[in-house]
């Protein structure tokens, strides 16, 4: 049963082909997590907020590009997507982990010997670790969520994020893969524990699962999305795209103005983006050599424009100083 209900699970968050997305059933009754949450609020949890993220999901990507967009790649980018995606796709993700994560005493599973040792070398014992997520559950102010996640280094990290944010999402200063998410709203436990957010993260440790805590930390650590988020971990790249975007899409329909007003910025963002430390997987040389191309095109093109060259040379320019760029993008996907 457990099985069956993962395997629904991933299929669910990974492949587009799960759209539209749907509300994964709980493990156990509502009442089994009884007494460190009462039945009400898992219920109300589950059935109404967690059913809402999905239906305003799905109502966010109809009939858009993104309804084939997987829930990981909608998090990936969030930093890009309408807001109704970005707290939707979150809310969905970091509420499936969650019931994932809790079960009732007698039907937990030990930790794995890896992921205890790797506790204890980083934290000392699991109970300092207790107190560092709940030190981040308790300082998290407002609503969200606290976070114990595997980063690209492969080392676990405690952190927290607001709202549905989460680590997967490129608006994240920790990024990794979750393998523990609590969840800090008041929705999650205000009927029994009223404004005592410190109690209700005291209790919500009887209902961890270590067992599938464990499993979740052998698969973040084979994971693939460990490489798309390290090398997605390069601000002035993404500070460059924007203002590239910005000023290229617009010349392919004839618009140059935003171009003409900005090649100095677009030349700023190519310097700035040469400057900097690129992720660690991607500072190799074919890298700094299209970024020192693209700083030269750059600078070509703002001299254009500040001599008033004609549309179609402006039109010519940019397009290719726009295919040096996905020159360095399409190195960054080697
Ligand atoms: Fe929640």
């Amino acid at each position: 049963m457990k099985f069956f209900l993962s395997l629904t699970l991933l299929a669910n968050l990974f492949f587009a082909v799960a759209q539209p997305f749907k509300l994964p059933g709980l493990k156990y009754d509502y009442a089994d997590y009884e007494p460190h949450i009462d039945a009400l609020t898992m219920q109300i949890h589950h059935s109404k907020h967690h059913q809402a993220y999905v239906d305003n999901l799905n109502k966010a990507v109809k009939g858009t590009k993104m309804e084939s967009t997987s829930l990981i790649d909608l998090m990936l980018y969030a930093g890009f997507r309408p807001d109704a995606v970005r707290n939707n796709a979150g809310g969905h993700y970091n509420h499936s982990l969650f019931w994932e994560i809790l079960a009732p005493k007698d039907k937990q599973l030990e930790i794995s010997k890896e992921l205890d040792a790797a506790i204890k070398a980083q934290y000392g014992s699991l109970d300092s670790l207790k107190k560092v997520i709940n030190q981040a559950g308790t300082t998290r102010f407002g609503s969200g969520w606290a976070w114990l996640i595997v980063t690209p280094e492969k080392k676990l990290m405690v952190t927290s994020t607001g709202n549905q944010d989460n680590p997967i999402m490129d608006v994240s200063k920790d990024r990794g893969i979750p393998i523990i998410g609590i969840d800090v709203w008041e929705h999650a436990y205000y009927l029994k524990y009223q404004n005592k957010r410190v109690d209700y993260l005291a209790g919500i440790w009887n209902l961890l699962d270590w067992g599938i805590v464990s499993e979740k930390y052998t698969a973040a650590l084979k994971d693939s999305l460990l490489i798309t988020i390290e090398k997605d971990n390069w601000p002035a790249l993404k500070d460059f795209h924007k203002v590239m975007g910005q000023t290229f899409h617009p010349s392919e329909t004839g618009n140059l103005q935003p171009l003409k007003t900005r090649s100095g910025e677009l030349l700023a963002k190519a310097l700035l983006l040469k400057s900097s430390t690129p992720p660690a997987s991607l500072n190799k040389p074919a890298i700094q050599e299209a970024m020192s191309k693209l700083v030269t095109e750059c600078d070509e093109l703002n001299k254009l424009v500040l001599k008033n060259a004609k549309d179609d040379v402006l039109t010519k320019k940019i397009a290719s100083t726009h295919d040096t760029f996905h020159v360095i993008q399409g190195l960054c996907n080697d």
